[in-house]
Order: C-alpha cells, then sequence, then structure tokens
C-alpha cells in the first residue's frame, strides 16, 4: 500500500514512530510535513494530504493531530476523501470495511504505540467490504453535494 502522512505540532511525535511501522510492513509512505514541532494549523496540514490522496489513485493518507478530530473533519471537506478518526483495532478496521476509509485518522494525546501499531494492522490488513455499504459510502458524496439524499 502507498501512503501519505502529516501532523500538526500536537501529532509531531508520533510522526516517525508511524512512518517506521507502516515501512516496517513493507508499505510505502510519503511524508507531507510539517518537519519540526513549531506551532501549525492542522487544516493546511489536513487539505495536503487529503488532496495528495485524491490525486493519487488506490492511495491512502494517516493524519495526526492532538485529539484527530479537527485534522479528520478538515480532511473530510476534501471532495473524495474518507477520513475516519479511529481510536482502537476495531474501529481501524471498521473504517476500512463499512466506510471505505482511506484515510487514517488519529490522536497523539489520545492513543499509545502499541494502539497505533494494532490499529496500522488493522487498516492495512481490511478490504471495504461493499455489497449494503456501497450504497452509504455513495450517499456520503450526496451530502457534500448537497444533494437531496431521500
Ligand atoms: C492543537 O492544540 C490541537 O487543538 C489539535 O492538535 C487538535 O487536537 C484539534 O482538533
Amino acid at each position: 500500500m502507498k501512503f501519505y502522512i502529516a501532523t500538526d505540532h500536537a501529532g509531531y511525535a508520533l510522526k516517525e514512530f508511524t512512518k517506521n511501522y507502516v515501512r516496517e510492513l513493507g508499505h510505502e509512505i510519503i511524508d507531507l510535513g510539517p518537519d519540526n514541532a513549531d506551532r501549525v494549523d492542522y487544516p493546511d496540514f489536513a487539505k495536503k494530504c487529503a488532496e495528495a490522496v485524491v490525486a493519487d489513485e488506490g492511495s491512502f493518507g494517516i493524519l495526526i493531530c492532538g485529539t484527530g478530530i479537527g485534522i479528520s473533519i478538515s480532511a473530510n471537506k476534501v471532495k473524495g476523501i474518507r477520513a475516519g478518526l479511529c481510536h482502537d483495532a476495531y474501529t481501524a478496521s471498521a473504517t476500512r470495511a463499512h466506510n471505505d476509509a482511506n484515510i487514517l485518522c488519529f490522536g497523539e494525546r489520545v492513543v499509545g504505540k502499541g494502539v497505533v501499531e494494532s490499529m496500522i494492522d488493522a487498516f492495512c490488513s481490511t478490504e471495504f467490504e461493499g455489497g449494503r455499504h456501497s450504497g452509504r459510502v455513495a450517499k456520503i458524496e450526496g451530502c457534500s453535494l448537497g444533494a437531496n439524499l431521500g
């Protein structure tokens, strides 16, 4: 799998650990910043990563901020992005299986390194289930277009 990763200052300390773990599993990961722990605005880095994922078909993203909340809200504003805020292996697996998530988000102030590893394992080993979930995922795009969802 190919990943893009970005954080804000509050997720920066987990970035190297996460990159190394993803590489250990044999995946590719491209770092979109920041390059140091100076204060930055999470929407800027969410946008960078989300746009890279949309432009590179079949790729995935990892976004980390303090809680994972601001960076996931921001990424989900980009058309074509389904960013799942996860807290454990269950949510990381479910967001692939049910939501066809293309970005995994989490909070450095929320999860430890062991949980990060288990979320990445789950995210990477779970396929989108399709079936009844396909129509729901299609309706997600409808939400951003303001369509009448019936
Ligand atoms: C930064 O202090 C913090 O607000 C940010 O990382 C994130 O948790 C926002 O949702």
